[in-house]
């Protein structure tokens, strides 16, 4: 971007009548943004895990399905809301239904896109702290020797230490917002320089240390052979709701990333290569967990631990295993904080353009709420882990709530809103298809099969078709 300039992005759109909101310097800054906001945690912890809950094959192949026919063009929609309203998800929204003439209540889409948003990165700056603390647990050496029963213990240990959670959590929340009010660009351009090469070199080696075990085999027919009789309705609400996560979908981040966008940049093709990288990570973090995970006799089904109990297994053995534990868990981190960035801006963006507080301040105000909100989930897993609603702890309460009913929800409504509400020329011009085919073949999977293709999931999660 020109300068700093989310910073100066907020800033200016507070006085737009005087100076024009910036945008990202370029394209490939822009691809830079959109990539790092999308790989995170949800590759390489979340997707492994509920691909192991939910059974393996159909639940891949279901949730890439997903990711093609709803993804993938809410991923267009989000981008050509955010370019075409030049502004925070609801300022963006409400420019955009005045401009069709629509209700003003459109803009509360852009609203709850805004709180979704802090109700993920409460829950997600916990995980990413689970990140940060194994990154000196790998410098001193103590993966090396470890066994499945030993390495989940660990886990465990980390898990039932409150004060240790809460304190990587806090560090996690520091370090997001303060790059965030000091203003993105910088950092953020120069992190994913060498972070997403070097995710996807050490998932590489991993795979490859992963097919020495023996059970490489077994891994890929737990992950490609579909045996539907595994998937239930939930399972399938689950796939839809982490192709929201993974694609940062229905919560505003790719929307306000969308309004720093130039003119001029292809939408379809970012959100390609978008989609691409972020699946090709997924499934490699996918490839490289399995094998060792059978190697090691450990369950699939053994829930969020699943990453953090398998791999140190194998840093613990591999060779030079201790100094790729100590990278992976930087980079995991980083990877991390690129995706937690994005959660928050949304939120920043919202408070300094409608309340014209400045960024530290918004940042100040957000991080207070968001520590406070984290304390329940850190608890989750010592004090609190009792206190369940559907035998779900509060932070699987927010994970369930936000993937599985906010994001879709309000993806459900940003497709109706841009297939529906805005004409069709708006549209058009907005997205800059060039090529009459594809425009026509995304216009029709917006309209029809993706709000129809979220509709049959709930209702099939609820259980209407059984
Ligand atoms: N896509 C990110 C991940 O996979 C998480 C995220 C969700 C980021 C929503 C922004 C918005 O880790």
């Amino acid at each position: 971007m020109s300068e700093d300039s989310i910073s100066v992005g907020a800033a200016s759109a507070a006085n737009s009548s005087r100076v024009a909101r910036s945008q990202w310097s370029s394209r490939w800054v822009f691809f830079l943004a959109a990539t790092g906001s999308a790989v995170g945690l949800g590759n390489v912890w979340k997707f492994p895990y509920i691909t192991g809950e939910n059974g393996g094959g159909a639940f891949v192949l279901v949730y890439l399905a997903c990711i093609l026919a709803i993804g993938i063009p809410l991923l267009m929609a989000e981008f050509m809301i955010g370019r075409r309203g030049q502004a925070n998800p609801e300022g963006a929204v409400a420019a955009l239904a005045r401009e069709a003439r629509a209700s003003r209540h459109w803009r509360k889409l852009g609203t709850v896109a805004v709180l979704t948003g802090l109700l993920i990165l409460s829950f997600y700056v916990v995980v990413a702290g689970w990140a940060l603390a194994y990154v000196p647990t790998a410098l001193m050496g103590k993966f090396s020797g470890l066994d499945g029963a030993a390495s989940s213990a660990m886990f465990a240990a980390l898990l039932a230490d409150p004060w240790k959670l809460l304190g990587c959590t806090t560090l996690v929340l520091l370090i997001t917002l303060g790059t965030v009010s000091l203003g993105v660009k910088e950092g953020l351009e120069r992190s994913m320089r060498f972070m997403m090469p070097g995710l996807f070199i050490l998932l590489l080696v991993l795979v490859g240390y992963a097919a020495t075990t023996g059970y490489f085999g077994a891994a890929l027919n737990f992950l490609f052979y579909p045996d539907f009789s595994k998937i239930t309705g939930q399972g399938v609400l689950v796939a839809l709701g982490h192709s929201f996560f993974t694609l940062s979908l229905g919560c505003g981040a790719m929307m306000v990333y969308g309004s720093y966008l130039p003119p001029g940049t292809s939408i379809a093709k970012t959100t390609l290569m978008v989609a691409l990288t972020d699946t090709g990570v997924a499934l490699l973090a996918g490839l490289a967990i399995f094998p060792l995970m059978f190697a090691n006799n450990l369950e699939p089904s053994m829930g969020p631990g699943l990453v953090f109990v398998t791999l140190p297994i194998a840093f613990g053995q591999m060779p030079m295993g201790q100094l790729i534990g100590v990278l992976f868990f930087i980079m995991l981190f980083i990877a991390a904080l690129t995706s937690a960035i994005s959660l928050s801006e949304p939120a920043i963006a919202w408070l300094t353009e409608k309340f014209t507080v400045t960024r530290p301040k918004a940042a100040l105000i957000s991080g207070a709420v968001l520590w406070l909100l984290s304390i329940g989930s850190v608890l989750s897993f010592n004090a609190w882990s009792e206190m369940t609603l559907h035998g779900k702890t509060f932070f699987d309460c927010m994970d369930y709530l936000t993937a599985n009913l906010l994001m879709p929800l309000g993806g459900l409504l940003t497709v109706l809103f841009s297939g529906w509400v805005l004409s069709r020329a708006t549209v058009q011009q907005a997205i800059g298809i060039d090529h009459p085919q594809l425009f026509q073949l995304w216009w029709y999977l917006l309209r029809w099969l993706t709000p129809l293709g979220i509709l049959v999931v709930f209702l099939h999660a609820i259980g209407l078709f059984d």
